[in-house]
């Protein structure tokens, strides 16, 4: 197909929104996912689905054969099996990777970090022109809050002060979908992206009830109860990995930045549109539907 853009992670909450974006503007898509019959279910017809997982160099170097440009989400293995197929992909002109905010010194360097500022370093590494996409956390963070609102008003956080400009992922797939199509940098180009608003955690909440027609507060937990209290939702590894990036945001204090306007051309959604269209997510009812039928 002539100048198909590979999409990796399309099954995922930006990967679908870009995939959507690209087919919508006529651009071939080939997305990349480890299972089709999902794919199948979520994405539109127009994209084209190729099999494998990201850790595959084989799948990924069948996934990138004659395509010029890739959206490529960091798995796992930080980024390594695509590094090595990317190496070999003759027509490979440009890589937009989605990554993180991250300590650069490795003493800092938890799990979650290393994902991303080792996997930014291996695709440079290879000689592609990059673009690095550091989106701010994502509005999709306040669903960890479903349990405690569906259990009762107050939202338990180690850190309730932790400020951040959460952004919504479909301004970060429309960020991509425009990098994806514009110029090519020489070698490297790091985009920071962010929403429009710093809201800490009870301005967060405090939209949530806003949304939702209910008074919420927020109670400060202990590093230790926290994980206990979500372990069976994730596990207690992963969770203090959570808390690492927290602790690690909380001194880095990332600033509202103006790109996503300055590359799509108009301005990112407030939070609070993110929880109006996901309200159902928090128990509201469905939108456009009677209270009888959403019951
Ligand atoms: N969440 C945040 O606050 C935040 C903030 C800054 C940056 N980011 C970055 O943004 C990226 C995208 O976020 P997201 O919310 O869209 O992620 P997501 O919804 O978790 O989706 C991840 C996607 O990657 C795919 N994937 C994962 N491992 C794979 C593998 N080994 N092989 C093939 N596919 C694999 C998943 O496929 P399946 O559907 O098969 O699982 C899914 O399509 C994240 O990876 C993270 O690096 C996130």
């Amino acid at each position: 197909m002539p100048d198909s853009v590979l999409v990796t992670g399309a099954t995922g909450t930006v990967g679908r929104h870009l995939t959507e974006l690209l087919c919508g503007r006529a651009v071939p898509v080939r997305a990349m996912v480890r299972d089709t019959g999902r794919a199948a279910a979520v994405l539109p017809a127009a994209a084209r689905t190729v099999p494998g997982d990201l850790t595959d160099p084989a799948a990924v170097a069948e996934a990138l054969d004659g395509v010029r440009t890739a959206f490529v989400v960091l798995a796992e293995d930080a980024g390594e099996a695509f590094a090595q197929a990317a190496e070999k992909a003759t027509a490979l002109r440009h890589l937009v990777v989605v990554s993180a905010d991250a300590p650069d010194d490795s003493a800092h360097r938890g799990p979650l970090f290393a994902r991303h500022a080792d996997g930014e370093a291996r695709l440079l590494a290879t000689g592609v022109p990059v673009t690095v996409l550091r989106p701010a956390p994502f509005a999709t963070q306040a669903l960890a809050w479903v349990a405690d609102l569906a259990a009762g008003d107050t939202v338990g956080v180690v850190h309730p002060d932790l400020a951040v400009p959460v952004i919504d992922p479909r301004d970060v797939a429309e960020a991509a979908a425009v990098v994806l199509r514009g110029p090519t940098p020489v070698r490297r180009r790091v985009l920071a992206l962010s929403g429009p608003d710093l809201l800490d955690v009870p301005a967060r909440v405090d939209i949530v009830g806003a949304v939702l027609g209910r008074r919420l507060s927020v109670a400060r937990l202990e590093p230790d109860e926290w994980v206990g209290r979500v372990a069976g939702r994730v596990p207690a590894a992963y969770a203090r990995g959570l808390l690492d990036v927290e602790r690690y945001l909380y001194e880095r204090r990332l600033p509202v930045v103006p790109t996503v306007r300055q590359i799509t051309g108009r301005p990112p959604r407030p939070f609070r549109t993110w929880v109006e269209d996901h309200a159902a997510a928090f128990g509201a009812p469905v939108r456009g539907r009677s209270s009888k039928e959403a019951s």
